[in-house]
């Protein structure tokens, strides 16, 4: 799975990169994640699910604002979209994953949802984190939990 090929980019280049570089990532995984729910919510036929993906797409946009809003402050450099390849590749996952319906649909977000989390966790765990970062990571990371329980009660 793509997302989870950039999170493991992530936890790879823990020890060795930067705050900065580190929250450029997580937000070039929000992009990401933000395509897979687009389309996703397109595809979806359940109304309720729908909503809360809907809202769940909202709180990635939200920390990708959050995020840019840091980067720009310590005047790093920000992503502003996914890379277009990965974009594509994610495309094509809904596309399979919808032809087996919503829930196959959500099993393939939970397992985003997944690798969000862990990225959040090893974000929340690095040594140079500004100061100023801690409240809007700490929230994000809260988001993905809520994002994921939400997600695998459904599929219960
Ligand atoms: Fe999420």
């Amino acid at each position: 799975m793509l997302v989870k090929c950039k999170k493991r980019e992530i936890m790879e280049k823990n020890e060795k990169t930067s705050f900065a570089q580190k929250l450029y990532d997580l937000t070039e995984l929000d992009y990401l994640v933000i395509e897979a729910y687009s389309l996703a919510i397109k595809e979806m036929e359940n109304l309720e699910y729908k909503n809360k993906l809907e809202s769940f797409k909202n709180d990635h946009e939200r920390h990708i604002t959050e995020n840019v809003s840091l980067l720009k402050k310590h005047k790093e450099m920000y992503p502003k979209g996914p890379k277009f390849s990965q974009k594509w590749i994610v495309k094509g996952e809904v596309m399979v994953f919808n032809l087996l319906g919503d829930k196959k649909i959500l099993d393939m977000l939970s397992k985003n949802e997944m690798e969000t989390n862990e990225a959040y966790r090893c974000i929340c765990a690095h040594e140079g984190q500004w100061d100023d970062a801690s409240d809007t990571i700490k929230r994000g990371f809260e988001d993905e939990k809520r994002h994921k329980e939400w997600i695998d009660s459904v599929l219960c």
